[in-house]
């Protein structure tokens, strides 16, 4: 009998390291035995597993890669099995037909409902906007569980505690806590969750046992987001979204927010620094500018819809962690189209403001001068109604007081005249 041990249902590296030279070993899978066993430090700062040093020819191709997490992830019992299955094929180079392989065919079958569990768990949390403390307990797997960490802190970065079975996920003050769960017999307060958890968890920068869980993406097709049924589905989604280069260089995708019932829709650039930190559009200067002319205008910001053309912050680091923020290419607009595209149709907002060359571009779906087509009151492609403006960073620019005061009044001018044309 050969025996892997795994830390927890989730350590996916750890799967890894040992189950390869038991199959380079040509094992027969009825003699391996599968144990999870967290050590006593597990949860402990600093903990850190050697891991069996190994070097092996066998790789698993790319293309298969998603797919071997997603099973992984599933936390389904019978997961073992089939992943040694598949590392049996890889090994003896069998022809792996995607679309006629038995085995490739149930591997799908199990990514995609490890994905509708993924999406479902995403749109349990409810978003940022919504404040105070939220504690979930759920029946889900923890291999699931914490494959969706990363995610799960992009969509909310702060108080929330999501408790299964065999784990405590917490995140507090925009840090991730791993604990393992109290015992069944202690039914804990919210409070004292939080407090369990941040008492008997780690936070995962500080072991580096957590990095080997591997996130689980459920990255969707343009098709897909196409389809996309809900708001809240949308920003699950999109949390994920590597359909241009820009999401490699951001922390994360920053979507719209505001009411769902909205009539008036704002469309901005991408996010900047701060949103990019925060996860919430137009929160930085920019944002502040933005809420004291809806202030002006008696727009309610709650009671509209604010998101940006471009969903990742596109810069330049240029020293001591400082990033210059850098214009959108025609590329990203067209790359991240889709989204916004989608949001509109969900939302059907009747009246749009679009502020800026970029959310001009984008909304109206050519290159735009802003100079030209400013404060008018346009038709769009659906029926609704349409205003160009300019950005409010372009206020942040003025060069003195006088013009700045001008474009500012210029500013809530176009704000007011769309918000008239709601009723
Ligand atoms: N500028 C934008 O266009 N969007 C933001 O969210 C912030 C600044
Ligand atoms: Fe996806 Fe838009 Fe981000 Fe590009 S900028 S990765 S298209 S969300």
């Amino acid at each position: 009998m050969k025996t892997v041990t795994l830390e927890t249902d989730s350590d996916f590296q750890g799967w890894r390291y040992q189950i390869i030279p038991i199959l380079e070993a040509y094992t027969p899978f009825n003699e391996i035995r599968f144990v999870t066993s967290p050590s006593d430090s597990l949860y402990k700062e600093g903990y850190s597993r050697s891991k069996t040093d190994f070097s092996s020819a066998l790789m698993i191709p790319r293309k298969f890669i998603s797919l071997v997490i997603a099973v992984f992830s599933s936390g389904r019992p019978d997961r073992f099995c089939l992943l040694y299955a598949f590392l049996e094929k890889i090994r003896d180079k069998a022809d792996l037909e995607p679309e006629t392989d038995p085995l490739l065919i149930r591997m799908k079958a199990i990514s995609h409902e490890a994905k509708k569990a993924a999406l479902l768990l995403r749109e349990s949390l409810p978003p940022a906007s919504m404040t105070g403390q939220v504690v979930l307990h759920l029946a889900i797997p923890t291999a699931l569980l914490d494959s969706q960490a990363d995610a799960l802190l992009a969509l909310r970065p702060d108080n929330w505690l999501i408790r299964t079975e065999h784990r405590i996920l917490c995140a507090h003050q925009g840090k991730l806590f791993f604990a393992p769960a109290p015992p069944q017999t202690a039914t804990l307060e919210t409070e004292a969750l939080f407090d369990f958890a941040c008492k008997n968890g780690i936070s995962p920068e500080k072991s580096s046992f957590w990095h080997s869980v591997v996130p689980f993406h459920v990255t969707p097709a343009v098709e897909f987001v196409q389809k996309i049924p809900s708001l809240t589905v949308l920003k699950a989604y999109a949390t994920d979204c590597q359909l241009c280069p820009l999401c490699k260089a951001a922390s994360r995708t920053v979507t719209g927010e505001g009411s769902h019932e909205a009539k008036l829709m704002f469309v901005g650039e991408q996010p900047g620094d701060q949103e990019d930190l925060q996860g919430r559009p137009f929160v930085g200067p920019a944002g502040q500018l933005f809420d004291r002319a809806l202030q002006e205008c008696g727009i309610e910001r709650e009671k509209s819809w604010v998101t940006n053309a471009v969903k990742h912050f596109r810069f330049t680091p240029y020293g001591n962690g400082k990033r210059l923020h850098q214009k959108p290419e025609a590329e990203h607009i067209r790359a991240c189209s889709p989204w916004l595209q989608r949001e509109r149709e969900l939302l059907k907002p009747k009246v749009t403001i679009m502020m800026g060359v970029t959310g001009g571009t984008a909304v109206l779906g050519r290159p735009i001068t802003v100079s030209r087509e400013r404060s008018k009151i346009l038709t769009l492609q659906d029926g609704s109604i349409g205003l160009v403006t300019v950005h409010p960073s372009f206020l942040l620019r003025q060069p003195d007081e006088d013009s700045r005061a001008r474009e500012y009044d210029h500013f809530v001018a176009d704000l007011r005249l769309a918000y008239s044309a709601l009723s």
